[in-house]
C-alpha cells in the first residue's frame, strides 16, 4: 500500500499534486472565470450579504484557516475571524444570522470543531464544513459541504489533507468574491490560473530532494528550530514548526518574522536553525531583513526562496529553491518544502513517523 515508499508520510507528500488535480476537478469554470460550487447548496442571495466569516479548526486545519484569512479577505473583501475550535465554544462568540461559520476538518469527526460548528449554528450562523471525509459527523451537521479530494489519509501527520484544504479555501475566496461583486472577471481570473499552476510547482519542488537530506544530516540533532514566515506565509511557519515537533519530536516554534524582535530574537544563537520562508512578493524585503537580524547573531539559515534569488541563496547555509509562482498560491508550495524538513529530520532520527507517539488521528475527546 505504500507503493515503494518508506512511510506513508512520504506517500502522501508525492500524492499532493495529484489530490490538488482532484480537488480543482470540475470546480474551475475558465470561461466564466467563476467557481462552480452548486454541490454546496447555500443561497447565493444569503452569500451576497453575510457580514462575516468565522473560520474554525484544530492543529494543521486551523492553520489552513489563518491561511484562509488571508486569501478570502484579499479575494472577497469580507471580514473574517479565525479561531481555534477548542477556544471558540467556550468563549461568547459574536455570531449573528449573517456570518457564516466555516469548520475545516480533514476527518469530519473533531469533537472540538464539531461542537464549535454546533454553537455558531445555534446562534444562527449557517455553516459551511471543508472537510476530506464523505458521511462524516462534520458533514452531516452542516448546512454545507465543500469536500477535498485528498484521498484516504494513513499519516498521522496531515500533509495532503492540508493542502486541498488551501485549494479548497482558494476557490472558496474567489467564489466569494464573484458571488458578492467584489471580485471582476480579470481578476478572478489571474487567481484561478495561479491556483491551476499549483501541481506543476509542487512536482518541480519534489524533484530536488538533496537539501532535505543535508538538513537532517547537519541539523538533526538540534534540540530546537525556529521557524519564520510573513503574511500568507506566517501560517506555513507555524504548520512547518507543529510537523517537526509531532514527527521528529524536536522543540520548534513558528513565528511570524516581524515579532522576533519583541522575543525570540533573544533564542538566536550558532546552535539554532531557522527555516525562513522567503519567496518573492508583498512582504520579501521585509522578511529579507528580518533574515539578517538572524544572520547577524550568527543563526543558521535555512531558506526557502525563489531558485534565481542568489542574495537569499548567499545569506543562506543550506538553501530550498521553489518556483516563482503568485504570492495566493506560495502557502501551497512552501508547505511541501517544510514537510519534507520535517520528514527527513524525522527519518534520520528514527522515529515512528506515521503512528507518532502520544498522537491519534482523529481527535474524537474533548
Ligand atoms: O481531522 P481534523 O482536520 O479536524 O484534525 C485536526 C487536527 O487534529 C490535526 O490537523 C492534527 O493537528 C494533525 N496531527 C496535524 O498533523
Amino acid at each position: 500500500e505504500k507503493q515503494g515508499y518508506k512511510h506513508f508520510m512520504l506517500k502522501e507528500i508525492f500524492e499532493q499534486p495529484a489530490r490538488i488535480v482532484d480537488t480543482l476537478r470540475g470546480r474551475i469554470l475558465l470561461d466564466r472565470a467563476d467557481v462552480d460550487l452548486s454541490e454546496v447548496e447555500l443561497d447565493a442571495e444569503w452569500l451576497a450579504q453575510v457580514q462575516k466569516l468565522t473560520l474554525i479548526a484544530c492543529g494543521t486545519s486551523y492553520y489552513a484557516a489563518l491561511v484562509g484569512k488571508y486569501m478570502i479577505e484579499s479575494i472577497a473583501r469580507v471580514p473574517v475571524e479565525v479561531d481555534l475550535a477548542s477556544e471558540f465554544r467556550y468563549r461568547t462568540p459574536i455570531v449573528t444570522e449573517n456570518t457564516l461559520c466555516v469548520a475545516i476538518s480533514q476527518s469530519g469527526e473533531t469533537a472540538d470543531t464539531l461542537a464549535a460548528m454546533k454553537l455558531a449554528r445555534g446562534l444562527g450562523a449557517k455553516g459551511l464544513a471543508i472537510c476530506n471525509v464523505i458521511e462524516s459527523t462534520m458533514a452531516r451537521e452542516t448546512d454545507g459541504v465543500l469536500y477535498t479530494h485528498a484521498g484516504p489519509e494513513i499519516g498521522v501527520a496531515s500533509t495532503k489533507a492540508f493542502t486541498t484544504q488551501l485549494a479548497a479555501l482558494g476557490l472558496l475566496a474567489v467564489w466569494l468574491g464573484r458571488r458578492r461583486g467584489t471580485l471582476d472577471a480579470e481578476q478572478a481570473a489571474v487567481h484561478l490560473d495561479a491556483l491551476r499552476t499549483v501541481p506543476t510547482a509542487m512536482e518541480e519542488i519534489l524533484t530536488d530532494l538533496e537539501p532535505y537530506a543535508e538538513i537532517a544530516r547537519e541539523f538533526g540533532q538540534a534540540h530546537s528550530f525556529l521557524y519564520l514566515g510573513r503574511g500568507i506565509l506566517y501560517p506555513i511557519a507555524l504548520e512547518g514548526a507543529l510537523k517537526l515537533k509531532e514527527i521528529s519530536y524536536i522543540h520548534a516554534e513558528g513565528y511570524a518574522a516581524g515579532e522576533m524582535k519583541h522575543g525570540p530574537i533573544a533564542l538566536i544563537d550558532e546552535e539554532m536553525p531557522v527555516v525562513v520562508l522567503a519567496p518573492r512578493n508583498g512582504v520579501y524585503d521585509k522578511t529579507l531583513s528580518n533574515l539578517e537580524e538572524v544572520k547577524a547573531r550568527e543563526g543558521k539559515i535555512i531558506a526557502i526562496g525563489a531558485d534565481d534569488d542568489n542574495e537569499l541563496r548567499r545569506l543562506a547555509d543550506i538553501f530550498i529553491p521553489m518556483p516563482e509562482v503568485a504570492e495566493v498560491i506560495q502557502p501551497l508550495v512552501a508547505s511541501v518544502a517544510v514537510q519534507l524538513i520535517a520528514y527527513y529530520i524525522a527519518d534520520f532520527k528514527g522515529t515512528d513517523v506515521d503512528q507518532p507517539r502520544n498522537l491519534a488521528k482523529s481527535v474524537t475527546v474533548e
